[in-house]
């Protein structure tokens, strides 16, 4: 099938402004323009096809918002193409709008002082969604997301969860195609970051509606995401399945033991030593090689141990060792 998304050779650059301080300062800012141009999107290509859920990744200051802004028409690139639905979004963003779903876990599409219920008929209207239409995904979304409670709220008076889950009903009630999804469940707690996760799977399975996701969780991506892209410095590191990543990069296991007592040599067969601190050493391990079992033996035959815990090394950590040691190239 052909792409829904095709995004090539995507830049964004934004001049910053040096600013002088103090009186001599400020009659220097009238004369000189200084600025450093920022690389937030620096030449990104990617096709994405109808009905796939990918989750974009990368660290802090990556650019990945920048490129959602840009993919739903609030920023204009500063080069490259961008195809969306048949649409240059930020050319025709008041059609656009209309056709796509985006939420941001920053802040709310809503308005803040009106009852969710009061939100939700305003869109209709900008939407120009037919009654029977709107009162048919209206009633779906109230029962999955269990809106009823707080229909007649003002958003302001919400908390995160009820207000991120009231943004996902604004966002989908004109049944878009696509949906941006930009730190859904940034903030939520464990119960209500599920129900999100949940109804993130409902979309694209019955509706099938593609999405593409931000988000700093690991489980977030586990659940949701079958092809990850990794971005940083505005570059595409990685673009493929969860899976390859995993076994490619995250290979590597660690071990965190207390000793119960302070000992010379640390070293065992299987393991390296990442850090050690006090009576705490942190091992790392191929789960390819080697069990956390048999070192776990391997240590209690010559150590005495007074506490263990085995750690998966997260999404996060995976990119970074990604970026530091260059293990990709763009
Ligand atoms: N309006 C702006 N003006 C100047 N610089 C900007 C602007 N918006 C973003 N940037 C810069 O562009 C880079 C990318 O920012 P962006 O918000 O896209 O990152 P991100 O991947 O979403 O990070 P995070 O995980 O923290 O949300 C950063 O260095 C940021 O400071
Ligand atoms: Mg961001």
């Amino acid at each position: 099938m052909s792409a829904i998304i095709t995004v090539s050779n995507l830049q964004k650059y934004f001049k910053v402004y040096h600013h002088h301080r103090g009186i001599i300062g400020s009659v220097r800012n009238l004369f000189t323009h200084e600025y450093t141009l920022i690389h937030a999107v620096d030449g990104i290509s990617f096709d994405i096809r109808p009905g796939e859920l990918v989750g974009y990744l990368g660290p802090n200051g990556a650019g990945k918002s920048t490129t959602i802004k840009m993919l739903t028409g609030l920023l204009v690139p500063t080069g490259g193409d961008l195809l969306v639905n048949g649409f240059v979004p930020w050319r025709s963003r008041q059609e656009y709008v209309s056709r796509i779903g985006a939420v941001f876990g920053q802040r709310t599409t809503l308005w803040w002082d009106l009852p969710v219920i009061e939100s939700l008929e305003l869109l209709q209207h900008i939407y120009h969604i037919p009654p029977d239409r709107f009162d048919e995904n209206l009633a779906e979304f109230r029962q999955i997301l269990e809106l009823d409670p707080f229909l007649n709220t003002p958003v302001r008076s919400l908390s995160l969860g009820q207000r991120m889950r009231a943004d996902f009903c604004a966002a989908l009630l004109h049944n878009p195609a696509l949906l941006f999804l930009d730190e859904p469940t940034i903030g939520l707690d464990v119960v209500a970051k599920e129900r999100i996760r949940q109804f993130i799977l409902h979309v694209n399975r019955e509706h099938g509606t593609t999405i593409l996701l931000t988000t700093h969780d690991l489980s977030d991506v586990e659940k949701l995401c079958d092809r990850v892209m990794i971005i940083d410095k505005g570059r595409l590191l990685f673009d493929g399945a969860l899976e390859a990543l995993k076994s490619q990069f995250g290979g590597k296991r660690e071990l965190v033991v207390d000793f119960a007592e302070s000992y010379s040599d640390l070293t065992i067969p299987g393991a390296t030593i990442t850090r050690s601190e006090g009576l705490r050493t942190v091992y790392q391990f191929d789960r390819n090689t080697v069990t956390a079992s048999e070192l776990i033996s391997r240590l209690s035959t010559r150590f005495r141990l007074h506490d263990l815990a085995v750690r998966e090394p997260d999404i996060e950590t995976t990119i970074r060792r990604i970026y530091e040691e260059k293990l990709l190239e763009p």
